[in-house]
């Protein structure tokens, strides 16, 4: 089938910080989005950065300034493009066009809007390869766990290496305070939503994807210590019993 994609300017780079090594090879930058419409609000997003040797894989791509494309390109080449939240993916074009960069998405449409079924013109973007918990990533020891009953769908990446490293999109959030990227707007609205709140499973992701919460209590099941979200802070050790109780509780 040829989808017909609507042209879409590529955002622009928001504000960020500096990309920091969280753990071996694994690099973290946190960044914001910022958006007008219903309200001003910006908040705060993180990508990560997993390098083998030259060849680097970005996860929950966020564009970063000419200065922190600098510091990208120090630290090799990025080959892959991993999108694993229905939500995210506003970046991937930029990072396909600047690099060549396969990318790799979870199967749910890179549109304009929050539409689960946009329409063919609302579409801007489609990725080299959808992924699956089939999928051979082209980095080692990785795993790709579904949520297929999320609409949109999401995914997190199993690293199973230093007791399993997981990186999430919007399921697995860790927002424990707003940060720096937090405008006034956002603090006053996201504490509301119950978005403020360490080891937390997405409010907005959960209502709106309306995935099973047998899938999620899966998760439970998997071997990891450590955790990347795509908002908030890192968790260095004891991360799948961070989650217990809220996952087991859902
Ligand atoms: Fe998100």
């Amino acid at each position: 089938m040829t989808i017909k994609m609507t042209t879409r300017e590529m955002p622009k780079a928001m504000k960020h910080g500096d990309l920091e090594e969280v753990f071996n090879n694994i690099f973290v930058v946190k960044g914001s989005l910022s958006f007008k419409k219903p309200l001003p609000m910006s908040f705060s997003r993180n990508m990560t950065v997993i390098r083998e040797g030259d060849a680097l894989t970005i996860v929950n791509s966020v564009r970063l300034s000419d200065e922190g494309l600098k510091q990208l390109d120090a630290l090799g080449q990025v080959q892959n493009i991993v999108r694993l939240a229905g939500f995210h993916g506003m970046d991937d074009p930029f990072y396909k066009d600047r690099y060549g960069a396969a990318v790799w998405s979870v199967d749910a449409p890179y549109a304009v809007g929050t539409s689960t079924d946009p329409a063919e013109e609302d579409i801007y973007f489609a990725p080299d390869h959808k992924i699956s918990t089939a999928t051979d990533l082209p980095i080692e020891d990785a795993q790709i766990v579904a949520i297929n009953s999320a609409k949109p769908k999401e995914a997190l990446l199993l690293l199973r290496r230093d007791g399993g490293i997981l990186v999430s999109g919007d399921c697995l959030q860790n927002w424990a305070k707003p940060d720096k990227y937090f405008s006034f707007l956002a603090k006053i609205f996201m504490r509301r939503g119950g978005f403020i709140k360490a080891a937390n499973v997405g409010p907005a992701w959960l209502k709106f994807t309306k995935a099973d919460t047998a899938e999620i209590r899966g998760l439970l099941g998997l071997e990891f210590d450590k955790l990347i979200p795509a908002h908030g802070e890192v968790i260095s050790s004891g991360a799948k019993e961070s989650y217990r109780s809220v996952i087991s509780a859902l």
